[in-house]
């Protein structure tokens, strides 16, 4: 078909508000939030409900073009962003941002794909439930792109990943039918299990237009601690005496080095410092439960316990709401201020909890070694293992000097962790950004299988092309 009837076509299908076309409408869709990504497209089309998709994907798959699902854009993998070709179109799922039902004796709801992260969890919250998938990106990025990209986030320890977050799903395939699986049943053993196949396919393999989502009773006693720590090790130390000690009750383990709080409170205007001992090291602990437990004592008296062992310095308890949003403000803050820094070489890596030291150790010594402009800002999920292991690059240096150390880093903290048993991608995929590293580090048999998937369910290889797998130019 010619662009002109393409357009044409499409412009039918959903209504001429919801295609865009012009350079200045297409623009915010075609570069990633970092910057780093660029691309074209020939339109971007905004479907207003699953019937529509349903008909944009038969269309494109009846004359081969290329579909890049966009969520709230908030990736740091370029999955969401178009080649360079101009011949892809962008599908954004923003306006389907419908909850379509709450049903808070059974702790579910169907929401669809354009539903920000914070609206589904002010939906749960409306219904006295918790909806607890937590992100720094939960006012922009949607549900579909946090389904397609299996987000993690701060409570992985708790409530798991997103995976773990859905119990149905509704997708479209690339031919345009449509896999409506929205029931909030908790057992179906009835043939291959799709939602946990397409949760995570960053829209190489369907687009999912609507989830029903678990739910969770809300917490009613929260504990929040701020804990100097000498090293990794005894931060990990930490974690298990808390998990002892609380029953089980800590649902946070985020891991801090002085090198992120630095930045933070350099860059971000009104951001307190904690209070605790200068360390190394921190951890941002939370506690929750939804009895009317009194956890403040209990987290008193581990930690107590833990600074008697040696295993902590100092630890601040947050005392007031307001207390526990500026430690979490501290934690949420390292990216933007790392990026407000000039921006950082990423890894995000993981490994069993334990391994986490080991990992810090050796990697920081290959930081040292293969990049002198730069300090190591290693942060994150430590709870569950998973690091974003940054290096920032020292001010007065030369900027493309950093930056040509990059492949060699990689290359080398990518190998460690994949000596170590880990994960070179733990929670953020694979987008464009790291196609050749899973070629590197998967199974053959592996990639074997996720080509056939992708054949099976894509033979003419319409949905974003070129993401996660190698594709045929779309
Ligand atoms: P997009 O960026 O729009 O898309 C991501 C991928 O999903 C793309 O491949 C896209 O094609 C595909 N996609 C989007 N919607 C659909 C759909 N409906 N159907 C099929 N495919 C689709 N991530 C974490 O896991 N943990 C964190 O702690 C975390 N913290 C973050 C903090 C900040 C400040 C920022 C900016 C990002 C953070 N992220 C984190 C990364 C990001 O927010 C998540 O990956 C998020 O899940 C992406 O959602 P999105 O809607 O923005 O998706
Ligand atoms: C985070 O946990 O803060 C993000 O996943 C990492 C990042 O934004 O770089
Ligand atoms: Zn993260």
């Amino acid at each position: 078909v010619k662009q002109v009837d393409l357009l044409g076509r499409l412009r039918d299908l959903v209504g001429g508000d919801a295609l865009l076309t012009t350079a200045d409408d297409k623009s915010p869709f075609l570069v990633d939030h970092r910057h780093l990504f660029h691309g074209a497209a020939l339109a971007v089309v905004q479907p207003a409900s699953t019937d529509e998709v349903s008909r944009l994907l038969a269309l494109c798959n009846g004359v081969g073009i290329g579909v890049v699902p966009q969520g709230g854009n908030t990736g740091y993998c370029g999955g969401a962003t178009p080649d360079a070709s101009g011949r892809q179109i962008v599908l954004s799922l923003r306006r389907m941002d419908r909850i379509r039902s709450v049903d808070a004796a059974n702790f579910s709801l169907v929401a669809e794909a354009g539903c920000t992260l914070a609206a589904v969890q002010a939906a749960a919250d409306d219904a006295q439930r918790l909806f607890p998938l937590s992100l720094g990106s939960e006012g922009s990025c949607q549900i579909g792109g946090n389904l397609a990209t299996n987000a993690g986030g701060t409570a992985v320890l708790r409530y798991g990943m997103m995976r773990d977050l859905a119990l149905g799903i509704e997708v479209v395939l690339a031919d345009g039918s449509v896999i409506s699986a929205l029931s909030p049943l908790r057992k179906d053993n009835t043939g291959y299990d799709f939602k946990g196949l397409m949760i995570g396919s960053e829209g190489t393999l369907g687009i999912i237009t609507a989830a029903c989502l678990k739910l969770f009773p809300q917490p009613r006693s929260v504990a929040t601690a701020w804990i100097s720590v000498p090293d990794p090790a005894a931060a990990i130390a930490v974690l298990g005496r808390l998990r002892d000690a609380s029953a089980d009750r800590v649902a946070s383990c985020e891991l801090v080095p002085q090198s992120a709080l630095d930045l933070v409170l350099a860059q971000m205007p009104g951001a307190r410092s904690p209070g605790t001992t200068p360390a190394p090291w921190y951890l941002l602990i939370e506690l929750t439960s939804s009895g009317n437990d009194d956890l403040d004592p209990l987290l008193e008296s581990a930690l107590a316990g833990a600074i008697e062992a040696g295993d902590a310095l100092d630890a601040a308890i947050a005392r007031s709401g307001e207390q526990r949003d500026d430690f979490w403000r501290l934690r949420e803050s390292i990216p933007e201020s790392q990026r407000r820094a000039g921006g950082s070489l990423k890894h995000d890596i993981s490994v069993a909890v334990a391994a986490v030291p080991a990992l810090i150790e050796r990697g920081a010594r290959l930081a040292a070694d293969l990049v002198p402009e730069g300090f190591l800002v290693a942060y994150g999920h430590a709870g569950d293992g998973n690091l974003h292991f940054n290096v920032n690059q020292r001010p007065g240096t030369d900027p493309v000097t950093f930056r040509s150390r990059e492949p060699a880093l990689q290359r080398a903290i990518h190998d460690l962790v994949a000596t170590m048993g880990g994960s070179f991608s733990a929670e953020h995929g694979i987008g464009q950004l790291k196609v050749g590293e899973l070629e590197r580090y998967a199974q053959p048999a592996e990639l074997a299988a996720m080509r056939a998937i992708k054949q099976a369910l894509d033979p003419n290889g319409i949905l974003n092309p070129g993401k996660v797998l190698r594709g045929s130019a779309l």
